[in-house]
């Protein structure tokens, strides 16, 4: 690859989406995102010479126009979720329709937009950002549980779909990570949450977005040629099982 990968992250704002943004940045790609929080977008990408959109992920004609705009794309990554606390008995259609169509369905219609280009050119990225709780279940996360799982079944059929065109895809599932995601929960269920989730890992400790982003800017990078259809844990060991 002689030209910079022109990369796209998903949710890239904040969190775990702006840790990838910056450290794609420092790995010398040409880097856009989107998220629908404009006011934090705007700043990462005057701090990154980044082409931001404030886009929501789940408005499909706004994302197919800035596809559009702004591709075509060499890496993507899908990292825009969000999450809910509640039982699932406590939930109705509207939260899984919401959970399923931003967790889920955005990856859908991202990589739907980016692979024709890679298949063209023989060489893409795709890093899906799953979770441990697509593999491990979680207790009051039941449909965002089920949305991660499905992003694992996507990405292995896009890899074997994909391999040869030369594109590469693999999932990340973090652990609990110290994110505005995480501290929102926190926030509303006391500080035993943060104690709960650091016990969840072998490394008792909660993970950093940047933790997670050096493993995305591997997989994102040409050296992670003959790695494909992987779930790899960014998780302080969590998915071990019982720690
Ligand atoms: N933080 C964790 O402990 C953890 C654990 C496992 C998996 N994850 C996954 O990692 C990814 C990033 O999580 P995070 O903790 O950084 O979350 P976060 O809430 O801190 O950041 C998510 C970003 O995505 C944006 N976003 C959300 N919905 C959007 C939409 N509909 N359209 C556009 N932008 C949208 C938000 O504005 C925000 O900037 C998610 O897919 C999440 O499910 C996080």
């Amino acid at each position: 690859m002689a030209s910079a990968s022109r990369a796209l992250i998903t949710g890239g704002a904040k969190g775990i989406g702006a840790a990838v943004c910056r450290q794609l940045a420092r790995d010398g790609m040409i880097v856009a995102f989107c998220d629908r929080d404009a006011p934090s977008g705007r700043i990462l990408a005057d701090e990154i010479g980044a082409n931001f959109a404030p886009i929501d992920v789940t408005d499909d004609q706004a994302v197919a126009s800035w596809l559009e705009a702004a591709g075509p794309f060499d890496v993507l990554v899908n990292n825009a979720g969000v999450d809910q606390h509640a039982f699932f008995t406590d939930t109705n259609r509207a939260d899984w329709r919401r959970l399923l169509a931003v967790n889920l369905e955005a990856t859908f219609s991202f990589t739907h937009g980016v692979l024709p280009h890679m298949q063209k050119r023989g060489y893409g990225r795709i890093v899906n950002i799953a979770s441990e709780a697509g593999r491990l279940g979680s207790k009051g996360g039941a449909v965002y549980a089920a949305a991660k799982a499905g992003v694992l079944g996507f990405t292995r059929s896009i890899a074997r779909e994909n391999a040869r065109f030369g594109v590469t895809a693999n999932a990340v599932l973090p652990g609990p990570i110290c994110t505005p995601m995480v501290e929102k929960a926190i926030e509303e269920f006391g500080e035993k949450v943060r104690m709960d989730l650091e016990n969840l890992t072998l490394l008792r400790r909660l993970g950093t977005p940047e933790e997670v982003a050096a493993v995305v800017g591997f997989l994102a990078s040409p050296a992670a040629s003959f790695v494909t259809g992987e779930a790899i844990g960014v998780s302080g060991g969590m998915g071990c099982g019982a720690a």
